[in-house]
């Protein structure tokens, strides 16, 4: 049978451990990047034409001609708020459309005015902060930040854009050759065996019947016939590129800096490496890339073409808009090499000031580029959230702890490990349902056999205070008796094949699939009803979603993905939205949680594939990592630099996904994940069971511990993402963003911050006996936070690292909440009281906020919510509210204040409120410096003052 080949092949492609690279496009097999990557820096053909420039009060629009061909281009450069600039750049009359990202902006934004001042060759706008510098001769364009030039835009000379063109008809191919051709390629191609793709206007006939159409169209280029512009062969596939070949490329060098970050996502460091010369560019195409390899610019399951710049004078981010295949070649170089004369003189130092030079090129769509001009790490967070939007404010449950594997087999089993964590204290806030859990693969579905009464189950695990989680992918099963694919077939709702009337097909999970087209907004909708309970029969509102294989994953087709000239909504290729398709799912999935509820309920979504946007739609992982310790150490700055690009809520598989990891780096992967902004233990069917209760007595306690520790800082965690999805901030941060003159902190990758107050450095080698942790800042004080131990900034030092010991820090001037009765659900320490910590600078000052909400409903969007901000000076600990407009009514108490970093033992410590006056009890523990005062026994939503005398 049919199914059976296939369930081999399936083993088959999931039992290979190790990349297979040869899946995998590198550049010189994809022959736009190859072309882009060719060009050399030099003088650029591409020149305004200074007669039709039209100034605006925040934009100026021009055309633009490549003197090589005599194309037209419209540029566009408008001033934004906040010290943002945008550059659009477009065929002035293409033969096609060419495609601009739709879904990823928060809504238009907000032009700025400029100040301008023409020059012979140019004009100068002054908006926010900065200066644009825009040259004509050959365009480009210069950002300055306090005088000194921060961003160039085509200094050297590599914007290229692929005019659409109309194909020339070879001359020298005989027609028994192309026939010849043409059957080879059906032969191999399983997934588009359409003839004829895409014939439409700009067709060959077309061009060579229609003398209008040959007059309008733009002039052909000598040599753009050449290999891979009309049709590209990889493997078996065959890509019939019905509009030739359409890149846009553009380069943006940083003068000043030596180091970038971001461009998620690949498994290399977090600062980001020199390719050109070495090995090829960051490559961002969403792929389902089985055991990937570490430490090489390859492509994984998500993207987010968003770079950031830092030096110790500035902070600038690029944000590029092309859901398109997109590569980034990274240089160093110094200034002088391509600064413009009449620039050196903005420029203070030297020319041989360092500088990162990228070249940025996608196969399609326009340019549309954004400019974040900082100057801090802060604005340029901040900068970005105003375009792209901040996390969502997750639910509580989802920042705990989740309990994950493929597969929970059946409603006993879920039964079992719900009870085995209550029967080893051990906290979890979530069991997962992989795709075993369905009826065939048929997403919204049970098997019957395995879960006869999933509601039940669920309701049994909700009992507990938890929640559960099931897969639901983007690929339909075509089986004719299964609902979702009869409305799906009835209703067109499937992505089609390139000749934009059949239903794309190719294979999944379940065998013979189809896919959701996501990029229709209808069609979100439709699939945001699925999720109603009575729809999806068997779930309740505690069951949230996974969505996985949405890069998308298809296991026949080419990089194990879809065909490029596969169609979507709009007549779009596939080639145009490969890279945000993913997204689309996690929002539609979310709001349809948000519908199922009657937009009460916060949603939860976990997502593989993601994009710039993809933070409002809930969290992501690292998708199918390896129980090594490499891809544990790796893990760190892969999860730094999602969070760099504006996704906060990622995390790894804790374990490794792949094979069995040893007990050793099992502990030490739960005492990393317990850092992780998304922490979820998960493992491949094939692998020994791994309930931490299956490992001896003494290893199962220490990882108890690390998820306690976790379950004790959630209202920290929780006020971290509250700030970001305020700020567009991180939630954990390399250490240049908040030390970010310190230059000792550029390359680190293997110690974070949690918010601004904790300072992590999880241990990710074997064997280890120490570690040596930098601590920034000068005249910083950091404390251990187990042993309360001081140790000074702008220092390293050697902490001994027995198995049980995580290396974690809190900051001397910061103020932690913690809610220290761990109990085996966070929905459960709702009410709970808190502790806050104080750890004292050294001048005796702190300072902290504290978020707290339901924790699971939407009501804090009508003020449901209380923000405190706490302050030590002068011997006096302050509480006052952070927010007016925050009217949540709360049961919290304050049961604990420790302070450290106290030198003397106060006489007495007295709390005053509204409730009156009254002394505390407290403890002062004086070889470490510690003070506990005893039940202030507040409503920790009152303002009050505790006095140290
Ligand atoms: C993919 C996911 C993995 C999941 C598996 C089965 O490989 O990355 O997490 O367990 O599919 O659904």
């Amino acid at each position: 049978m049919m199914w059976e080949r296939w369930w081999l092949l399936v083993a088959l492609f999931v039992g290979c451990h190790a990349v297979d690279r040869s899946n995998f496009k590198t550049c010189d097999q994809s022959t736009f990047c190859k072309r882009n990557r060719a060009l050399e820096p030099g003088e650029s053909q591409y020149h305004v034409l200074p007669d039709t420039v039209v100034l605006s009060d925040s934009s100026v629009t021009m055309d633009v001609i490549n003197k090589q061909n005599d194309v037209l281009f419209t540029a566009e450069i408008h001033a934004l708020e906040d010290n943002t600039a945008r550059i659009r750049i477009n065929e002035k009359s293409p033969l096609h459309p060419r495609y601009g990202v739709q879904g990823v902006l928060i809504g238009e934004p907000k032009a700025d005015n400029w100040k301008v001042q023409r020059s012979s060759d140019g004009f100068q706008a002054v908006f926010g902060n900065s200066t644009a510098v825009i040259t004509f001769s050959p365009f480009r364009v210069d950002f300055l930040v306090n005088n000194e030039v921060a961003v160039s835009v085509n200094n050297r000379g590599l914007l290229n854009i692929e005019h659409y063109r109309n194909k020339k008809v070879k001359e020298e191919q005989k027609p028994e050759e192309e026939e010849a051709d043409q059957e080879g390629k059906e032969e191999e191609d399983t997934g588009n065996q359409e003839e004829d793709p895409n014939k439409e206007e700009g067709d060959i006939e077309d061009f060579e019947d229609d003398e209008e159409d040959e007059m309008d169209s733009p002039p052909t280029d000598d040599g753009d016939d050449e290999a891979g512009m009309w049709e590209e062969t990889f493997k078996t596939h065959h890509d019939s590129k019905p509009y030739g070949p359409s890149s846009v490329g553009l380069d943006v060098s940083f003068p000043g800096s030596e180091h970038v970050y971001g461009i998620p996502e690949h498994a290399d460091s977090l600062a980001l490496k020199v390719t050109k010369g070495s090995t090829d560019p960051y490559r961002l195409y969403n792929l389902d890339v089985f055991e990937y390899e570490l430490n090489n610019p390859m492509a994984l399951y998500g993207s987010i073409p968003y770079m950031v710049s830092h030096s110790a004078a500035k902070t600038v981010g690029v944000f590029w808009l092309n859901s398109a295949e997109t590569w980034i070649d990274i240089t160093s170089a110094t200034a002088g090499q391509t600064m413009l004369t009449k620039l050196m003189s903005f420029f203070k130092s030297a020319e041989d000031t360092p500088q990162v030079d990228t070249h940025w090129f996608s196969e399609s769509g326009i340019i549309d580029m954004f400019v974040m001009l900082g100057p801090s790490p802060r604005s340029v967070f901040r900068q970005y959230s105003r375009l792209a939007g901040s996390t969502m404010l997750p639910p509580l449950f989802s920042i705990a702890y989740h309990q994950s594997r493929w597969n929970y087999n059946d409603q006993e089993d879920v039964n079992n490990v719900n009870a085995g964590f209550d029967q080893y204290d051990f906290p979890m806030d979530v069991i997962w349902l992989d795709i075993e859990h369905t009826d065939g693969k048929k997403y919204f579905t049970w098997d019957s056999g395995k879960f006869p009464a999933s509601i039940d189950m669920i309701n049994g695990v909700a009992a507990k205070g938890r929640k559960m989680i099931t897969i639901i992918d983007p690929h339909i099963k075509r089986e004719s008796n299964y609902r979702i694919h009869q409305e799906a077939e009835a209703q067109e709702l499937y992505v089609k094949k390139a000749d934009k009337t059949s239903i794309y097909e190719g294979w999944c999970w379940p065998g013979s699939s189809s896919w959701i087209d996501f990029t229709n907004p209808d069609i979100r909708k439709w699939w945001a009803e699925q999720f109603a309970l009575d729809k999806y029969q068997g779930s309740t509102l505690d069951l949230f979603t996974w969505n996985d294989m949405n890069e998308p994953s298809v296991f026949n087709g080419p990089e194990i993905s879809m065909h490029k000239d596969a169609t979507h909504y709009g007549g779009w290729e596939h080639r145009d939205v490969h890279n945000i398709y993913g997204m689309f799912q996690p929002q539609a999935t979310c709001e349809g949680q948000v519908m199922r509820s009657g937009g009460k309920e916060r949603p939860f979504v976990l997502s593989r594939a993601f994009f710039a946007g993809s933070q409002r739609y809930g969290a992501i992982w690292t998708g199918d990592n390896t129980a090594t310790w490499d891809h544990l150490k790796i893990s760190i700055p892969m999860i730094l630099s999602i969070n760099v690009a504006g996704l906060p809520f990622a995390g790894a598989d804790v374990g490794g996904f792949f094979q069995n990891p040893e007990v050793d780096l099992l502990v030490r992967w739960y005492q990393a994940g317990a850092f992780y902004p998304f922490f979820r233990a998960h493992a491949h069917v094939d692998t020994k069971r791994r309930e931490p209760w299956l490992y001896d007595d003494d290893k199962l306690a220490i990882m108890r511990d690390a998820v306690r520790m976790r379950y004790q800082l959630l209202p920290l965690w929780y006020t971290v993402f509250w700030e970001s999805s305020v700020t567009g901030a991180p939630v954990v941060r390399p250490l240049w963003v908040e030390y970010p003159k310190d230059q000792n902190t550029y390359p680190m990758e293997d110690q974070f911050l949690l918010g601004n107050s904790l300072l992590v450095k999880p241990v990710t080698e074997q064997h280890t006996s120490s570690v040596n942790v930098y601590m920034p800042g000068t005249n910083a004080v950091w404390y251990d936070v187990q042993t309360y131990e001081a140790y000074p900034g702008y220092r390293w030092a050697s902490i001994a690292t027995p198995l049980s010991k995580i290396p974690v820090f809190q900051r001397g001037g910061s103020i932690v909440p913690k809610k220290m009765r761990v109990r085996r659900a966070s929905s459960l320490m709702v009410n709970d009281p808190y502790t806050l910590v104080v750890a004292l600078d050294n001048k005796g000052k702190a300072k902290g906020q504290l978020y707290s909400d339901d924790g699971h409903s939407l009501d804090y969007k009508q003020g449901q919510y209380l923000v405190r901000d706490f302050q030590f000076a002068n011997k006096k600990l302050t509480s006052s509210s952070g927010d007016p407009n925050g009217i949540y009514k709360t049961k919290e108490w304050l049961e604990r204040v420790i302070v450290i970093g106290m030198n003397v033992s106060p006489a007495s410590i007295t709390i005053s409120s509204d409730e009156g006056e009254k002394n505390l009890r407290f403890k002062y523990d004086a070889p470490k410096k510690v003070v506990e005062v005893k039940k202030p026994g507040l409503n920790i939503s009152k303002d009050f003052v505790i006095t140290f005398s």
